[in-house]
């Protein structure tokens, strides 16, 4: 049996990862380690906290003495790296935390790994990353896999710095290692501070919609649950040294995502059209916003035969199934710290 330890698997993306792995892959030992930040919630976890080779370690990644006795008590065969501060407007805020979480964090435990594992034999140390260390494009152009690094937000510089490390540990010490950039993620369970939940919500609460600048900026969304499927697929065959591009081929301007979304609630509200879409409000751009990000995933399409499922309009409907369905998830989470630092941002 196998046992891997996944980083991050309270969060959005991670948690749908943790499912996966544990109902797919019984003989695989999955360890799930979080810091429950206010992005962490065991409660995405609740259908499999039960399971027989699963289980939950509360930690730091930013604690190099923890990593390295978590090293010692298991016998990781593997790292699936997810647990980041994710949100760039947080980071234009405090850029520490996510230099302290996203790069030495990523050290550490690219060290653990370096110092622990007597054999390279079998191991592999997986970093996700985000296709925003490319920077921003034009109207034109999509990213590759061989696009040069020109991040500009915080958030961004502090993944691509943490590729960097990954992709030295590799070169330096011979540490197997592959990376994933993934375009922006949408679905169940992700924290509403991002564009789609945080709409959802406010439309549901009669909130104001906030959308920075015109809403001119363009985005690649992805179901979360095709990025779980693209994980797994690089996890068990991915080449060793390699980094996939992983996208949504599904490029969306926030203000017509944000009018489409509008569609949807009424009609799911019961409300007369039109009706969401008056709580629209412009507001003060995001500083340094990037214009467009849109990934090429031929090479995870060609070598790993990977493509996503679910079409956007179906991946909208399901994931605003799921917040109306789930208003207690969104009450709890929105509750304490984060609806301060809502109200501080928007003062709604
Ligand atoms: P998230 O913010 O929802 O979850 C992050 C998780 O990491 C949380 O459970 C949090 O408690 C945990 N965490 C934070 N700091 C920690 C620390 N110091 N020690 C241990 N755990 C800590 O993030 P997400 O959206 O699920 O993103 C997961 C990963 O995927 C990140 O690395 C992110 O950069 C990357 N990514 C995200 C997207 C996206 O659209 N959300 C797209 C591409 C890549
Ligand atoms: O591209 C991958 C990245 O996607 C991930 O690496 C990040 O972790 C993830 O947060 C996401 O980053 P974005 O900044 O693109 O996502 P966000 O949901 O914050 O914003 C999406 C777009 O919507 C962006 O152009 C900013 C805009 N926006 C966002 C918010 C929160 C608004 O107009 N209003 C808002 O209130």
């Amino acid at each position: 049996m196998k046992t891997i330890l996944i980083t991050g698997g309270a969060g959005f993306i991670g948690s749908h990862v943790v499912r996966r792995f544990v109902e797919k892959y019984p003989r695989l030992q999955i360890i799930n380690l979080d810091a429950l930040t206010y992005a962490g919630n065991l409660e995405n976890l609740e259908s499999i906290h039960d399971a027989d080779n699963y289980s939950f370690v509360k930690g730091d990644i930013t604690d190099p003495e923890f990593i390295d006795e978590l090293f010692i008590d298991h016998p990781f065969d593997a790292v699936i790296h997810l647990a980041a501060e994710s949100h760039v407007d947080r980071s234009i805020k405090d850029p520490l935390a996510f230099v302290r979480t996203n790069v030495i964090g990523t050290m550490n435990l690219l060290n653990s790994c370096r110092d622990h594992w007597a054999s390279y034999e079998g191991k592999l140390f997986y970093h996700i990353s985000t296709d925003e260390v490319y920077g921003s494009l034009g109207e034109e152009g999509l990213f590759t896999e061989s696009t040069s690094y020109d991040p500009k937000s915080p958030y961004s510089a502090s993944k691509a710095a943490s590729d960097h490390l990954v992709r030295a540990y590799h070169n330096t010490y011979g540490l197997p290692v592959v990376i994933s950039n993934c375009s922006n993620n949408y679905g169940p369970n992700q924290f509403p501070e991002k564009l789609i939940p945080l709409a959802i919500n406010n439309i549901r609460n009669n909130k104001t919609i906030p959308v920075y600048g015109k809403g001119e900026n363009i985005r690649d969304w992805l179901f979360v649950e095709d990025h779980a499927v693209a994980i797994d697929t690089i996890f068990h065959h991915g080449q060793t040294g390699k980094t996939y591009n992983v996208g949504g081929k599904n490029e969306w301007k926030n203000i017509d995502l944000i009018k489409l979304l509008c569609r949807v609630m009424d009609k799911k509200l019961n409300r007369e059209p039109g009706t969401s879409e008056k709580l629209i409000t412009f507001v003060k751009d995001r500083a340094g916003h990037d214009l467009r990000y849109a990934i090429d995933s031929s090479k995870i399409e060609k070598d790993l035969g990977w493509e996503p499922s679910v079409n956007f309009e179906q991946g909208l409907e399901k994931t605003v199934d799921w917040y109306l369905e789930n208003s207690k998830w969104l009450n709890n989470v929105t509750s304490g710290a984060y609806s301060s630092y809502y109200d501080k941002m928007y003062g709604n």
